[in-house]
């Protein structure tokens, strides 16, 4: 793969992006794909068809269909662990493979259980707030749902609390009564510090069992938290914690926008699942993304890529986006524990539209680094502000303009080299329907890219290390143990002294 892809990078090495789209405008229009309500328009990319066609040829050679049909019937794609990923189940019927059937129904008995629990607190008018206590994919899917779909008008506030600094929950409890608060704790493992200190104090605060609920796919561990059965959500080991907004670690969204809208969140990911799996590759949005991913990293050597959506309501979406793929993809040995031999995952960042045009844009138009972006827009606001939406989608459409073209200008300070790679995508609307398109876009791009580079996209040993060194230093910062490390050693002395 990698040689095929230098060799149309080199083929393409003097060739300017702006060449490219002078010499073939139709790239305009044949260059994009739309999926229901989302569109996605690749014509800023730095390729062309001849590229493209090696990019696809690339595409068969690694048998992406095949992958599609493989991960949504449930067979192992998670080798190191033994487990298949199967959130594609959670949100549809996308294959008739007996492991999938078995899921399906597993999460639509989840959801019955969870659509019960959602009545029984939005109907409680006692109940105000919500307070739901996770991290990681247990915080991060949910918390980006409910601040872009949930509406000023719900029965229900929800409010997320993740770090493992109490002044978060501190922050969000000063401005809650425990008399009208429930508490969700969502955690796979239910062995996550930071939610597990959370949720302690969040018991107490509430000082009401009653009142306290769980998701999680270890029922034991929380039943001795002191949740009572009955207020527990099922979690299983098929579903990777940042793919499992679907299943019932969506219960907040569940709870701020209803079951009805939940449903539908599920069914737009489902249609987007069911066109991930059955177009060919050369009308895939999917592959088109993923093989723009590998291209943009391999090919043209980018080292970081931006997440840019032009709307407020999707704030959250690059920190999202950063454990998605980052987590998935940030990993350095292949299948068969052999080291890589290319650079995998870049590093994913971004921020909202308007802002950020006043603050990194700069660098992006004219610093050193090349740096790939997603665009996102959505067609119809929810507000009736028509003059500031207009301005909204001038300026993200100026943008993709000014970084793909450049200007020219005898004032080296004042030229704009043009040149930079971006992909459009527009939702209709942002809708439950829309938002599934998008995330599972997402999800699929990451998976068929750990294909292309032969790596596990649903482990995460990486993050492992970090956890049991920062356990094995709490007898050290409490002065009972020394640190084995000599400089975590003088670092413990420093904070000790000073406390
Ligand atoms: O950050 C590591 C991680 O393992 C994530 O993969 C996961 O989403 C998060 O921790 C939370 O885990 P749990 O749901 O088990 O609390």
């Amino acid at each position: 793969m990698l040689a095929q892809l230098r060799e149309e990078a080199a083929r393409l090495e003097g060739v300017s992006l702006q060449e490219l789209m002078a010499a073939d405008p139709a790239r305009a229009v044949d260059f994009a794909l739309r999926v229901g309500p989302l569109y996605a328009n690749f014509a800023r990319q730095h390729y062309d068809r001849e590229a493209l066609t090696t990019l696809f040829g690339i595409a068969h050679e690694a048998d992406l269909p095949g992958a599609m049909q493989r991960l949504v019937d449930g067979e192992i794609v998670n080798a190191t662990e033994g487990r298949a990923a199967l959130h594609t189940a959670l949100r549809g019927e996308v294959s008739g493979a007996p492991a999938a059937m078995e899921a399906q129904a597993a999460a639509q008995a989840a959801l019955l259980q969870m659509d019960a629990l959602v009545h029984q607190l939005r109907d409680d008018p006692a109940i105000t707030d919500v307070v739901s206590i996770g991290v990681g994919g247990s915080d991060l899917g949910p918390r980006l749902a409910v601040d872009a779909l949930a509406t000023s008008d719900v029965p229900l506030r929800v409010h997320f609390v993740s770090n493992v600094d109490a002044a978060a929950i501190h922050r969000t409890l000063a401005g809650l009564d425990p008399a009208h608060t429930a508490g969700i704790m969502i955690s796979k493992t239910f062995g996550t510090q930071e939610t597990l200190l959370n949720g302690g104090i969040l018991r107490d605060w509430l000082a009401n069992d009653a009142r306290l609920y769980a998701v999680s796919a270890n029922v034991e561990k929380a039943v001795v938290f002191g949740i009572a059965p009955g207020h527990i959500l099922p979690m299983w080991d098929w579903v990777g914690g940042r793919y499992s907004l679907w299943s019932a670690v969506g219960f907040p969204v569940a709870l701020a926008i209803g079951m009805p809208a939940f449903r539908e969140l599920l069914a737009g990911a489902a249609e987007f699942d069911r066109h991930a799996v059955e177009a060919p590759i050369e009308r895939n949005l999917a592959v088109w993304h993923a093989l723009t991913a590998v291209w943009n990293r391999n090919a043209l050597g980018a080292t970081t890529q931006a997440v840019l959506p032009y709307d407020e309501r999707l704030r959250l979406l690059p920190a999202y986006l950063q454990q998605l793929v980052m987590e998935s993809l940030g990993k350095r040995v292949q299948h068969d524990g052999q080291d890589v031999t290319f650079d995998t995952v870049p590093v994913w960042w971004g921020g909202i539209g308007s802002d950020v045009q006043h603050s990194f844009f700069q660098a992006l138009h004219q610093g050193t680094q090349i740096v790939p972006a997603d665009f996102i827009g959505i067609v119809k606001p929810d507000h009736d502000q028509p003059a500031s939406h207009a301005a909204l989608m001038s300026n993200l459409l100026a943008q993709c303009e000014a970084l793909a073209n450049g200007q020219g200008s005898v004032d080296p300070h004042r030229r704009h080299p043009g040149g930079r790679p971006s992909t459009l995508m527009l939702l209709d609307a942002l809708t439950p329907t829309s938002l599934g398109h998008l995330l599972a876009l997402y999800e699929h791009s990451a998976y068929l890219q750990a294909v292309l580079w032969g790596i596990n996209a649903f482990d995460q040993f990486g993050v492992e290390l970090g956890k049991q060194l920062a356990n094995g230093l709490l007898p050290v910062l409490r002065g009972e143990e020394a640190a084995d490390d000599p400089i975590t050693r003088v670092l413990v002395e420093e904070i000790n002294a000073r406390r």
